[in-house]
C-alpha cells in the first residue's frame, strides 16, 4: 500500500472534507445508472471555495459512460473556477451500503492529474463507501505514481496561460 493512503473515520475529518463528502454522497442519488446499478457522486473543491459536483451518467454503448468525477471536474472548468484542491468520491450500490469504498478508475486518476497541473496542489482525494463507514483520504501522486503529463509534452507553461483565459473569461 502506497505511504500516503489512510484509512480514517469520518469523524476524524476537518469539517470542510465532512462538507464536500456529505456533498459527494448527496449527489450519488441522482446517478443514471440503470446498468450498472451502481451509484457514485463526486464533489471537487477549488481554491476559491467553490463546489461542484456530479453523479455518473451511463450508456447502452456500455464504454460510453461517464463517471460522476469527469463531470464534476467538468463542471468546476465550466464555471470559470478550475483550480481544484480536493476531490470526494462517494459510491456504492445503495444509500445503506457497507461495501468496499470505491477508489477512483484509472481514467479519472488521469484526469485528476490533469486538474492537479491546473491548481499546482497535489490534489486531496477523499473516498467513502456509501454510508461514510468506510473512509481513504489520500493524493492523487500516491494513486497515479510516475505520471505523464503536460511537462512530458514540454507544456506546462502553456496550462497558466490556458488558467489566466479561463479565469478572465466572464
Ligand atoms: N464509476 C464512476 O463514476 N467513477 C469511478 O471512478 C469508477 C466507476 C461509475 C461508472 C459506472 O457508471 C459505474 O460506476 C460502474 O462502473
Amino acid at each position: 500500500m502506497p505511504m500516503g493512503v489512510n484509512h480514517v473515520s469520518f469523524k476524524d475529518l476537518s469539517t470542510t472534507q465532512q462538507e464536500l463528502v456529505f456533498s459527494a454522497q448527496k449527489v450519488m442519488s441522482k446517478a443514471y445508472n440503470i446498468y450498472s446499478d451502481y451509484f457514485v457522486g463526486a464533489s471537487v473543491r477549488t481554491k476559491k471555495g467553490g463546489i461542484y459536483s456530479s453523479a455518473n451518467m451511463e450508456n447502452s454503448s456500455y464504454g460510453l459512460s461517464i463517471c460522476a468525477e469527469v463531470g464534476a471536474i467538468q463542471q468546476a472548468i465550466s464555471s470559470g473556477d478550475p483550480e481544484i484542491t480536493t476531490i470526494a468520491v462517494c459510491g456504492g450500490f445503495n444509500s445503506e451500503n457497507k461495501g468496499k469504498t470505491p477508489t477512483p478508475c484509472g481514467r479519472c486518476r488521469q484526469l485528476i492529474y490533469e486538474s492537479s497541473q491546473i491548481s499546482s496542489i497535489d490534489l486531496e482525494v477523499i473516498c467513502a463507501n456509501s454510508d461514510l463507514s468506510g473512509i481513504i483520504i489520500t493524493k492523487i501522486s500516491d494513486l497515479l505514481p510516475l505520471p505523464f503529463g503536460s511537462k512530458d509534452l514540454h507544456l506546462d507553461l502553456k496550462i497558466k496561460e490556458i488558467k489566466k483565459r479561463i479565469k478572465k473569461s466572464k
